[in-house]
């Protein structure tokens, strides 16, 4: 059989990114560009800027993957994008980009929602066995996802309020960490010892879905109060507090949905989930489990890339999932 070769764009937040895979699995080519540095000192991700960047950088990413690659357009079977969610500017320059492509190709498009992205991520390191259930974290979705079998999504939990990666940069901008903290708070966590109390959002019996927003106030109010009465917290203590609470209630839910739905995978996807801590935490729960294989893959394939929406893309592809001219960018887009 031929192999099959989809080249994707991915441009939903702030990284602007192209790549080719081989038959769904194969990464041959994956470019990313990261805008944090312009994003540094807002905070956070401004809009305005992150579109612009785009703009600049598709044409950059598009060249040095088919460059890298080796292949000419004729090589490819079908152009990918993210179509949503996400910021509708930034969405916006890699949809057009793709449409425009596709069309001057003449290929197929195939419009990829960017959480099955993240879950499909794990396709290129791992053979998915279904039933699976994807533990997504990101900066913007907490999201537990059952998959009966492929491209097909259930979302059994989500985030009622801030997604684990928001909790982290929100902290980390507390404790004057610079943008985006995750990375700095699971550095401080490792360096200190989860000995403030602070709250883990259960919710109801048996719920899966998450809240954070109650952990990012204690947070706040920990350090407020140590101000007011002139003690000192040590910002060490404080990260891996908030970690252990974090990782305490991701975890647990995770296992226990695992367990109720008897899935034979577990993945995790997004962001979040170059987390040490919760990398660590998930190994060590799951290598009691024989049954349940736990799938994680390395950093570069956790934060937003364009392999990941190739390798999502494949399975619509497959699936005879087409997008026409009329794709458009939609960051609202359910899963
Ligand atoms: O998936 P992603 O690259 O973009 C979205 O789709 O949101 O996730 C970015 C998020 C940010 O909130 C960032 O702080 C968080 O992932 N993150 C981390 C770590 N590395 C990145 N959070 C905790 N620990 C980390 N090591
Ligand atoms: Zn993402």
């Amino acid at each position: 059989e031929k192999d099959e070769y989809i080249l994707a764009i991915e441009t939903s937040c702030d990284e602007t990114a192209c790549a080719i895979v081989k038959n769904g699995k194969e990464i041959i080519a994956n470019v990313v560009s990261s805008q944090i540095e312009s994003h540094k000192r807002f905070g956070g991700v401004v809009p305005e800027i992150a579109s612009r960047h785009h703009v600049e950088q598709l044409t950059v990413v598009l060249e040095e993957a088919m460059e890298k690659s080796a292949l000419s357009f004729e090589d490819l079977d079908a152009i990918a994008v993210t179509e949503g969610p996400g910021l509708v500017g930034a969405l916006l320059v890699g949809v057009n980009a793709a449409k425009a492509l596709a069309f001057a190709q003449g290929l197929p498009l195939v419009g990829v929602h960017h959480i099955a992205g993240h879950i499909y991520a794990n396709q290129l390191i791992a053979e998915l066995k279904f039933p699976l259930l994807a533990l997504v974290v990101s900066g913007g979705h907490t999201e537990l996802v059952y998959m009966k079998e492929h491209a097909s999504f259930e979302v059994i939990g989500e985030t009622l309020d801030d997604a684990a990666g928001e909790a982290y940069d929100k902290v980390a901008r507390t404790l004057g960490l610079p943008y985006p903290g995750g990375p700095h708070i699971d550095r401080l966590a490792h360096e200190g010892e989860p000995s403030i109390s602070l709250p883990r959002a259960w919710l109801e019996e048996g719920s899966y879905n998450f809240s954070f927003s109650g952990l990012k106030s204690a947070v706040i109010n920990t350090l407020h109060n140590a101000k007011q009465k002139g003690e000192e917290i040590n910002p060490q203590d404080l990260a891996a507090s908030f970690q252990e609470s974090v990782i305490e209630v991701l975890v647990t839910k995770t296992m226990r949905a695992a367990e109720q739905y008897n899935v034979k995978q577990v993945l995790l996807a997004g962001g979040v989930a170059a987390n040490k801590g919760l990398r660590s935490a998930l190994q060590t729960a799951f290598s009691e489990k024989k049954d349940i294989e736990l799938i994680i893959p390395p950093l570069s394939l956790c934060t937003d890339n364009a392999a990941m929406i190739a390798a999502a893309g494949s399975v619509m592809y497959k699936k005879g999932v087409r997008s026409n001219m009329k794709l458009n960018a939609n960051p609202g887009l359910e899963l």
